[in-house]
Formats: C-alpha cells, sequence, structure tokens
C-alpha cells in the first residue's frame, strides 16, 4: 500500500480539490483535508489495478515497479482493496470535526469510485466491443476530478453540484493530454510505459481525433473548464491556478506538434 501512495504522482486532484475548497473560503480545513487524501487514495488504488496483468499489464508506475511487479498480483489486488477501504476510513477519522459534512463527502468519493458512474464503470467499458471515448473518458478520470471538485466544494459548506462540471472538464482534458503522451512521449520522461494504448487496442481521443484534433479538444475543454468556475471568493486565483496546471499538462512540444 505504502509503494502505491509514495513517493507522490502528480498530486492533482487532491491539489484541484484543496484549491476549490480555498477558493469557497475553507471554513474546515480538517475536511477538506480528509476528502483530498481519500480522492488521492482512491486514485493510487485505480493505478494498481489498472497495471494489473488483466488490464494494462503495465510493469512500470512512477519511474519503478508498479506494484503487483513488485510484490505479486494477489498483493496487488489486496493492496488496491485496502487503498479503497483506506480511504473512506480517512473520511471518516479526518471529517470528524464537521460530522455534517461528512455524508456527502463519502457520498461524493463512493459515487466517484463505483459501478454505475465512476472508474469502476470506466475500466469496465474496456470490457466492450464499441466505445464511447468520451464518456469512456469521463467516467474513468472525469468522475474523479469533479469529485475533487465537488468535495472540495462540501467541504466547505458550499453546493457541490455547481462545482461538478470544472472537475469533469478538466479531468476529460487530463485523460486526452494521458492518450497524447501514451503516443507522443517515453517511458523515461513519464515513468510509465508508452504506446501501452496502441499495444492494447484501447479506445483513445488520439485514434479517434488525431494528435491535432486531440490538442484542440484539451484546449476547448480547458477554456470550458474555466468558464465554469462558480461565482466564489477566490475565483480570480482558481481561474490563475487551473490555466498554470494546464500549460503544464499540455507540455509546449504537444503544442508544437498540432501548431
Ligand atoms: C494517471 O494519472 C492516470 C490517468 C487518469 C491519466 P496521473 O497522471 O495523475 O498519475 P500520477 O498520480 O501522477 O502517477
Ligand atoms: C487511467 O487510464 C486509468 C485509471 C482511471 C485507473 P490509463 O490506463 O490510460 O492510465 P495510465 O496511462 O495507465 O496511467
Ligand atoms: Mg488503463
Ligand atoms: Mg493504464
Amino acid at each position: 500500500m505504502w509503494h502505491a501512495v509514495m513517493p507522490a504522482g502528480s498530486r492533482v486532484r487532491p491539489k484541484l480539490s484543496l484549491a476549490v475548497a480555498l477558493a469557497c473560503g475553507d471554513p474546515c480545513p480538517e475536511a477538506a483535508d480528509a476528502a483530498a487524501a481519500a480522492i488521492e487514495l482512491i486514485h493510487c488504488a485505480s493505478l494498481v489495478h489498472d497495471d494489473l496483468p488483466c488490464f494494462d499489464d503495465a510493469a512500470v508506475r512512477r519511474g519503478r515497479p508498479s506494484v503487483h511487479a513488485a510484490y505479486g498480483e494477489r498483493l496487488a489486488v489486496l493492496a488496491g482493496d485496502a487503498l479503497i477501504i483506506m480511504a473512506f476510513e480517512c473520511v471518516a477519522t479526518g471529517a470528524a470535526p464537521a460530522p455534517d459534512r461528512m455524508a456527502a463527502l463519502i457520498q461524493i468519493i463512493a459515487a466517484a469510485s463505483g459501478g454505475a458512474r465512476g472508474i469502476t464503470a470506466g475500466q469496465a467499458w474496456e470490457c466492450e466491443p464499441r466505445v464511447d471515448v468520451s464518456a469512456y473518458h469521463r467516467l474513468k478520470t472525469g468522475e474523479l476530478f469533479a469529485a475533487a471538485t465537488a468535495a472540495g466544494a462540501a467541504a466547505a459548506g458550499e453546493n457541490p453540484k455547481v462545482w461538478r462540471l470544472l472537475g469533469d472538464r478538466l479531468g476529460e482534458a487530463y485523460q486526452i493530454a494521458d492518450d497524447l503522451r501514451d503516443v507522443l512521449g517515453k517511458e523515461s520522461e513519464m515513468g510509465k510505459p508508452a504506446g501501452r494504448d496502441a499495444d492494447l487496442g484501447r479506445p483513445t481521443a488520439v485514434c479517434e481525433l488525431g494528435v491535432d484534433g486531440a490538442v484542440a479538444r484539451v484546449r476547448h475543454l480547458i477554456d470550458g473548464a474555466i468558464q465554469s468556475i462558480p461565482p466564489c471568493a477566490g475565483a480570480a486565483e482558481l481561474r490563475a491556478l487551473v490555466l498554470e496546471q494546464a500549460r503544464r499538462v499540455v507540455p509546449r512540444e504537444l503544442t508544437l506538434v498540432a501548431a
């Protein structure tokens, strides 16, 4: 479980969640911290399971052996399961000072992880003969980003529903950028195998839109994400942060390829 969580990856989801809580005034940082940590634990669990031989069969993650490569498949399945459970334990203990917010946080994080409209449902699309790539991306990646923005707002006592669109758009953009990197990147730079999507015949934004089309779609989604930031005390700072992070997610070399 430690191997799956440390050292850190991008930590983009908890950063986003905390940034939204801050933009909403962050009156209850314990609840915001607990939700952000839980979301990262769910993400790390999803990577452990995603790398298993029955999914993407990836031996490298964050620049070192993936959990199953280091400890075997059985412990990787169990570590992923246990991280998911730990996420909810984390909300239960960390958000204890804010019991009025806990139910909403648990509901948001559970829905984003589950089989109706969460990561589980998204990964299950890979077992279908035909896939709507945007729906697949929005479930396997977008929902956890939407949970990050919604949970940040809920932890601050704001309406989580109006914050979902920001996460939904950022998550889809993030996954398309990941598809682009899978085609254009190198394992030594990414810390995970390149070319895996093509090897596995995965449906990707690059297959559907081409490189230029995928870059254009990322830009369109980021613009839409910024426009969807609800009115709040820290809206200007949040807009600046999203733009700065977006520049890192769509690296210059991708922009040049599309130019
Ligand atoms: C990888 O996510 C899986 C995707 C949804 C693209 P990250 O790129 O955030 O992975 P880490 O946490 O930085 O390793
Ligand atoms: C994201 O998809 C996986 C999860 C949502 C768990 P990918 O399979 O494209 O992510 P990477 O490339 O392995 O990080
Ligand atoms: Mg995958
Ligand atoms: Mg994968």
